[in-house]
């Protein structure tokens, strides 16, 4: 079958930028993918559409009129990064045959509401597409997330359904670990294994560390390069014992969270909270929950999905002290690597995921993994903007 070039956009909790990856997807008979990265690019947000992002996320301080406006305005943004991304690679716009963008998520409610006699859950992802198509003059998918909630699912996870598809092994299970700003993972079980891909989020993943590395900075860094200022600190193991008993970490999977329980609020009482400590030995102690709540998941599953390997991608694989953090939790007969090892960079993967989702769409294939998300089928997820 046909080769496509695609762009992926993706901007995720972090709130650090808009990753493009343009890739070449080819396809043989039953759904065999090879997705093959040509180009990685990343739009950094400004400090001040970083907060005009945060204060949309906030239902206390989100206007109308700026939701509205910054739908248009990060269209405009996702519209240059994609731009920004085939230039890079050394081709032109009408090489590309489609781009598929995630879009900025800023409210997401998976929990039913009852209302006027209806349940109805709900999310938003703006960025619109109507502007990527216009001034790319390349069709265009987006807004994925509401198709699986219309089919009674949580419109996350996502990213499992490609995991699923890529990355299933014999003899051995597998599991896939996201360190975004929010932690999650997918288990796959051995290929030859009738037995389902279970996704949820683990907890924390870079965002506290970012908050904290911010604060002890006075905002000169908006992470901890490389776990620099972690591995610098000690680890307080009392505070970190309190930590650990989050009402989240108890919740059963498959469960999801977000900036909701692990958002700036929290990160600011947490950091209020130990004024006798250094900054460095928060960020340490920090960074230990993070790599220690994805651990305990991890776990879980050695036994029971014959574990083997765990891949990691998202920005928090640059995090040298969270990586042994997790390799120090772990037990040592898991091989711990990152997406790089399967040819999908680590900072990539995400971008990769979408651009795949939205190759599905056009082709009218769901695209969503029921297992993960909750939904009762499967379903086409993505609307078209045509060119
Ligand atoms: N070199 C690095 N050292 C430490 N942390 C890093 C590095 N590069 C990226 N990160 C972390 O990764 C985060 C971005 O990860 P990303 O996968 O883009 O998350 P999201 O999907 O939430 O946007 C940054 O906020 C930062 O915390
Ligand atoms: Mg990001």
């Amino acid at each position: 079958m046909g080769q496509k070039v695609v762009v992926g956009l993706m901007s995720g909790t972090s709130l650090d930028g808009i990753d493009a990856a343009l890739v070449n997807i080819s396809e043989g008979d039953n759904q065999k993918f090879q997705v093959k990265l040509i180009q990685f690019s990343t739009l950094p947000f400004s400090e001040s559409m970083r907060e005009r992002i945060l204060a949309l996320c906030d239902p206390n301080s989100a206007r109308l009129e700026d939701i509205s406006l910054s739908n248009m305005l990060l269209g405009e943004l996702f519209a240059e990064t994609a731009k920004r991304v085939v230039t890079e690679a050394g081709l032109k716009m009408k090489d590309v045959d489609l781009i598929s963008s995630h879009g900025q998520t800023i409210f997401h409610q998976p929990e039913s509401k009852r209302i006027e006699g209806y349940n109805v859950t709900s999310t938003l992802q703006i960025g619109d597409i109507a502007v990527i198509a216009e001034r790319t003059g390349v069709m265009t998918v987006g807004d994925f997330r509401t198709r699986d909630m219309a089919a009674g699912g949580q419109g996350a996870p996502l990213v499992p359904y490609a995991d699923d598809l890529l990355f299933r092994a014999d003899p051995n299970g597998r599991i896939l670990a996201n360190i975004g700003g929010i932690a999650n993972i997918t288990v796959l079980p051995p290929a030859e294994i009738n037995e389902q891909v279970l996704a949820f989020d683990t907890g924390p993943g870079n965002m506290l560390i970012d908050a904290f590395t911010t604060w002890a900075t006075q905002g000169k860094q908006t992470y901890d390069k490389n776990g620099e200022l972690a591995a610098k600190g000690k680890v307080d193991e009392k505070w970190l014992k309190e930590l650990l008993d989050h009402d989240y970490y108890r919740l059963p999977a498959p469960k999801s969270t977000g900036r909701e329980l692990f958002g700036l609020d929290y990160a600011n009482i947490l950091w209020n909270a130990k004024k006798e400590l250094e900054p460095e030995d928060k960020i340490a102690t920090i960074t230990e929950l993070t790599a220690r709540t994805i651990a305990e998941e991890c776990k879980r599953f050695v036994d029971s999905y014959n574990i083997k390997e765990i891949f990691i991608s998202g920005g928090g694989w640059y995090n040298h002290t969270l990586r042994k953090g997790l390799l120090d939790n772990l037990p040592p007969s898991i091989k711990l690597g990152s997406t790089d090892e399967l040819g999908i960079p680590a900072d990539a993967k995400e971008a990769i995921v979408f651009a795949l989702l939205g190759y599905q769409c056009i082709n009218k294939r769901p695209n969503n993994l029921p297992s993960a998300t909750g939904a009762h089928s499967p379903v086409i997820m993505g609307k078209i903007a045509l060119a």
